[in-house]
């Protein structure tokens, strides 16, 4: 009898293959559709491993990504449709701060991927927010660790309970585009724990299949040639057991990507882009003849390969069914959008909207709203839900003349050469930025204030894979004719008495110092998918609460950002390395530490309603602290509560944060009046920092401060604690 591939057979099989048939299940079959390559069985999946029929292993087929399964939605000669749900950004689902939301949209697209046959998702994506101008920060989730861990490892139990493989990636501090493939990130190691790394690390406890190493260099070694940090810290230390993939045609050495313990290459056959290189499993094969590569490293690998080989749905046999089950995945693409919305501004109550107003649109992303970033990050939905199609879906009445104005406009913009949707990054569409209608013209907005009794603006911004974004008007300042789009509606609509909301679709923090006095309310929809439109309406009006807190400081300018001074690098036209200077002062680490305000710091949120916090009680056992306390709800209307437990430790020996977040709980829907009791544990572990002379995790003992609040600077409760001992 032939030997085919079980799972107790995995050793007996590499025993038996040839040293070609090893040396081609360590590489990807080539990127599918492009390069002249076929498609893949699944069109538009990103990449394939090879199949070893004479053994039973099947090819099993990857795709991106962080926001839904991204592949073809229409096959040619097909009458089948491929469309996938367009989950909000990675962004959002954090500043929802609610592990089982994102552990269900998680299990929505492992059930979508495992429907239309794909065995690993190309995510949780969770690189750490280090500068707002990241063009993929959208894909990830926050500037701190805990959050982004936590989320991650949500979303990874979410995927794989549906029987898909998930991927942490892009494993390490992959925090720019700008020279992503070549950049040498210098960061110091303590910096590197407490900051970059340890968000993977939490996330590793919902044990994800594979781990994909990032495009950059890590102090001088590529990611994925970096031994130290794929077998001595994420296999050694950490104990992961999957495999490791490279990025995309990630690094220059196959042979040193083997020996570092990146397990796989892909997609595999680099010579068709890069003519120096030869083919990848050639010069391993060669390798390992002229003595170069020892064959039991490449076994190793194939090793790590196959164990998770034999749990993929290819390898079960699994038929999918091309027919995911669509619709209660909008319903939950929709929940986890109006969970992670973030009102940033509500003067005199101004939301919620009464529903029978009258409303003035402003902006073109009313219309063209942006559902995600582009690049791999990018979906195919069936459809996205504008932001005006959604308010008169609930019922809103919308001035009809100035939508018409704005649909005109677009119509003819989108006609010009310069604003013309063109292909990007693998094909995905990418749409220049229009500039704001002149709307001085023929007293429109005038007349629409007359007509109406709100005016909301919505401002867009988009960005994505292979670009980072700019410190200039149009990106992370607002533009001028947005900045006169603020100040005419403001007028118009002031004058009368009226009020002025402005909804932000944008996928990281924009400048709002300059302008969010005009206005009376602000709401951060983010960008959130297919349903955003539908979100954006029910927060309005109140049907339901908003209850996001932010996962990233809103800085007062973008200079005030420590990391903008060395990013994306240096020389800064075309830069070869990165010194993370500011260390472990990233994010709200930094302001609070050294007294800078932000415009929105960390942790901040509104809700309609408004919450309490009581009761304290500390108590500490030999590995843990608890932190209970009650949260009331004294507000008028039903409503969730992000509740963050920060922890300042004693000044001692190491140089220190002011404060970090060591845990976190959203509460239930409180009723007014209702209390929950909350308990939240923190790892007596958690508290350690790690010294850089030693190369250990140090617990400094003595009085540390637990600060219960409402945001990172809005601290409701504290008390001390003794870790002496
Ligand atoms: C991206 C990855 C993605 C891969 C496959 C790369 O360009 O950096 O995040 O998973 O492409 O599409």
């Amino acid at each position: 009898m032939s030997l085919k591939l079980n799972e107790n057979n995995i050793e007996e099989i590499i025993n038996s293959m040839t040293l070609e048939e090893k040396a081609k299940l360590v590489v990807g079959i080539g990127m599918p559709g492009f390069f002249g390559n076929p498609p893949s069985r699944v069109q538009g999946a990103a990449g394939e491993t090879h199949s070893i029929p004479r053994l039973g292993i099947p090819s099993t087929v990857m795709a991106d990504g962080p926001a839904g399964v991204r592949i073809d939605p229409v096959r040619e000669g097909a009458k089948t449709t491929y469309h996938a749900t367009a989950f909000p950004i990675a962004s959002l689902l954090s500043s929802a701060w609610n592990r089982e939301i994102v552990r269900e949209v998680g299990a929505a697209m492992g059930r979508e991927a495992r429907e239309y046959g794909v065995d690993f998702l190309l995510a949780p994506a969770l690189n750490i927010h280090r500068n707002p101008l990241c063009g993929r920060n959208f894909e990830y989730y926050s500037e701190d660790p805990l959050l982004s861990g936590e989320m991650a490892k949500a979303f990874v139990e979410g995927v794989q309970s549906e029987g898909v493989g998930a991927c942490l990636k892009h494993f390490i501090a992959n925090n720019q585009e700008t020279n992503r493939l070549t950049i040498d990130i210098i960061v110091s190691e303590r910096a590197l724990r407490e900051i970059y790394l340890k968000g993977f690390e939490i996330a590793l406890k919902a044990k994800p299949w594979t781990v994909m190493s990032a495009y950059n260099k890590l102090n001088g070694t590529y990611c994925s040639q970096n031994k130290r940090i794929l077998t001595d810290i994420l296999r050694n230390e950490w104990k992961f057991d999957g495999f490791v993939m490279t990025d995309w045609f990630a690094g220059n050495d196959p042979v040193e990507q083997m020996e570092a313990g990146n397990d796989l290459i892909m997609p595999g056959k680099v010579n068709q882009i890069r003519a120096e290189r030869e083919d990848e499993v050639q010069e391993i094969i060669k390798a390992v003849k002229e003595g170069n590569l020892n064959e039991e490293i490449l076994d190793r690998n194939v090793r790590n390969i196959l164990k998770i080989i034999v749990k993929t749905l290819s390898f079960r046999g699994y038929k999918p069914s091309n027919k995911p089950d669509l619709e209660e995945h909008a319903k939950i693409a929709y929940e986890a959008a109006v969970e992670g919305m973030v009102l940033l501004k509500n003067e005199d109550g101004t939301l919620p909207l009464n529903k029978d107003s009258e409303v003035a649109l402003f902006g073109t992303a009313q219309i063209e709203t942006i559902k995600g970033g582009t690049g791999s990050g990018d979906t195919h939905p069936r459809y996205v839900v504008s932001i005006v199609n959604g308010l008169m879906e609930r019922g809103f009445q919308i001035d009809e003349d100035l939508l018409k104005t704005y649909k005109d406009y677009i119509k003819t913009m989108r006609n010009k050469e310069e604003y013309k949707i063109r292909e990007g990054l693998f094909g995905q569409p990418v749409m220049p930025k229009l500039p704001e209608m002149d709307l001085l013209k023929d007293n429109m907005v005038e007349e629409a204030a007359e007509r109406t009794d709100v005016g909301i603006i919505v401002l867009g911004r988009i960005s994505g894979e292979g670009c980072d974004r700019k410190p200039e008007k149009g990106d992370f300042y607002l533009s001028d004719d947005e900045q006169e789009l603020i100040d005419i509606v403001s007028k118009a609509y002031h004058v009368r008495n009226k009020r002025v909301v402005v909804i932000l679709n944008v996928g990281g923090p924009i400048e709002v110092m300059s302008w969010r006095d005009k206005v009376d309310a602000i709401l951060l929809a983010w960008q959130a998918g297919q349903e955003m439109g539908r979100a954006v309406a029910d927060i309005l009006s109140g049907k339901v609460n908003p209850s996001g807190k932010l996962p990233t400081t809103f800085p007062k300018d973008y200079w005030d950002v420590p990391s903008s001074k060395n990013f994306p690098g240096d020389p800064p036209d075309d830069p070869k390395k990165v010194v993370y200077e500011e260390g472990i002062y990233v994010g709200y680490r930094y302001f609070d530490t050294f007294d800078v305000e932000p415009a929105y710091e960390f942790g901040y949120g509104l809700s309609y309603a408004t919450f309490n916090y009581e009761n304290l009680k500390l108590e500490k056992d030999e590995s843990s602290i608890r932190v209970s306390f009650d949260i009331v709800n004294i507000g008028e209307v039903p409503g969730k509560e992000v509740a963050q437990v920060y922890v300042r430790a004693p000044k001692g020996e190491m140089e220190k944060p002011f404060q970090e977040l060591k845990g976190f709980v959203k509460t239930k829907l409180l009723n007014p009046g209702e209390r929950e009791r909350i308990t939240v544990s923190v790892d007596i572990a958690s508290l350690t920092y790690f010294n850089e002379k030693t190369n250990k995790w140090v617990l400094e003992k003595g009085i540390y401060e637990i600060r219960v609040g409402a945001s990172s600077r809005d601290i409701r409760l504290s008390g001390f604690i003794d870790v002496r001992n």
